[in-house]
């Protein structure tokens, strides 16, 4: 059986990825079976992780970048639900944040160098097929997470801005291994997702 596709959704908070990736799930499911999910994960360490973003357990900053690795690898390894095994069995797992989320936003807190190398491995188990970054500016974010009601750790505009600019900055860096496809996401949904199903597509067989 062939292996299944894994699509990595990225972006800043606002930015959408949530949407397109349920409607790009829904439109790959015609065929064959589709995965989603997310990091921070589920899993007894993604909850722990939620719960230091949100301030309600203390935590240091390298912890933080520690422990979103190793949710990472346990996301990737796991031997019930672990994205490598369902990759093997065919299924396509499209995932919302992985590995540019660590470089991006912990990278602007402690050094970056270190948090590459936390990440090497994962880097080296399970590289994504096609990384989808969907681009919206900083205020346009910053208005949609407003309309949601919900501030974070992370979600102020000087912050959003600061890792906007990391993502270019490690999508420049490791242009030569990763395939990274920058989709506006400013007008509606809709013209965002018929770009997003354009160049998934291209993972099938379909024309860039
Ligand atoms: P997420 O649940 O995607 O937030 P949202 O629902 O707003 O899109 O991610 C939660 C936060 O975790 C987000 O602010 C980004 C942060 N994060 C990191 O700092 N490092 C990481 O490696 C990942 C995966 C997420």
């Amino acid at each position: 059986m062939a292996r299944g596709k894994f699509i990595v959704f990225e972006g800043t908070d606002g930015s959408g990825k949530t949407t397109q990736m349920k409607l790009l799930g829904e439109y790959l499911s015609a065929r064959g079976p589709v995965h989603l999910t997310h990091e921070p994960t589920a899993s007894p360490y993604g909850a722990l992780l939620r719960s230091c973003m949100a301030g309600k357990t203390d935590a240091d900053e390298h912890v933080i970048a520690l422990l979103f690795a190793a949710d990472r690898i346990d996301h990737i390894q796991n031997a019930e639900h672990g994205m490598a095994g369902l990759l093997e069995a065919g299924v396509t797992v499209l995932c919302d944040r992985y590995y540019f989320s660590s470089f991006a936003y912990n990278g602007g807190f402690v050094p970056l160098e270190w948090v590459v190398e936390l990440n090497r491995p994962a880097m080296e188990m399970l590289r994504p097929d096609l990384v989808i970054y969907l681009d919206v500016s900083p205020e346009d974010a910053m208005a949609r997470v407003a309309l949601r009601g919900e501030r974070e750790r992370y979600e102020d505009l000087a912050r959003q801005k600061l890792i906007r600019e990391k993502y270019f900055e490690v999508f420049e860096r490791f242009k030569a291994t990763e395939n990274v496809v920058v989709v506006q996401s400013g007008s509606t949904p809709e013209a965002t997702q018929r770009e997003v199903r354009r160049v998934a597509e291209t993972l099938f067989g379909g024309k860039a």
